[in-house]
């Protein structure tokens, strides 16, 4: 499935990410500027904030009490679509999702 990252500098990076990828994983793979994924995945960092619009946070699945406590923490300012980009697993049903790295 394809997950378009959009940089802080407003950049656009379309990005082909394997079915089980994490999209923290997905973006430090590819450099994408601004996720750091610090923790490695263990929702303990908040170094891999994106921003989900309202559309694609409907195709997500709701944050668990973990991540949500993180975000408190995370780099950027929080927003109503904030998520924790390693808790999000990328499945088939995603292609297509758009997601804003915080600059
Ligand atoms: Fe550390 Fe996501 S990579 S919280």
């Amino acid at each position: 499935p394809k997950i378009i990252f959009m940089e802080p500098d407003g950049s656009r990076r379309d990005l082909e990410v394997p079915v089980g990828t994490s999209l923290m994983q997905a973006a430090v793979q590819n450099g994408v500027e601004g996720i750091v994924g610090e923790c490695g995945g263990s929702c303990m960092c908040a170094t891999c904030h994106v921003l989900v619009d309202e559309a694609g946070l409907a195709r997500l699945p709701p944050k668990s009490d973990s991540e949500d406590e993180m975000l408190e923490f995370s780099v950027g300012e929080r927003h109503p679509g904030s998520r924790l980009g390693c808790q999000i697993t990328v499945t088939a049903e995603l292609d297509g999702l758009t997601v804003r790295v915080p600059g």
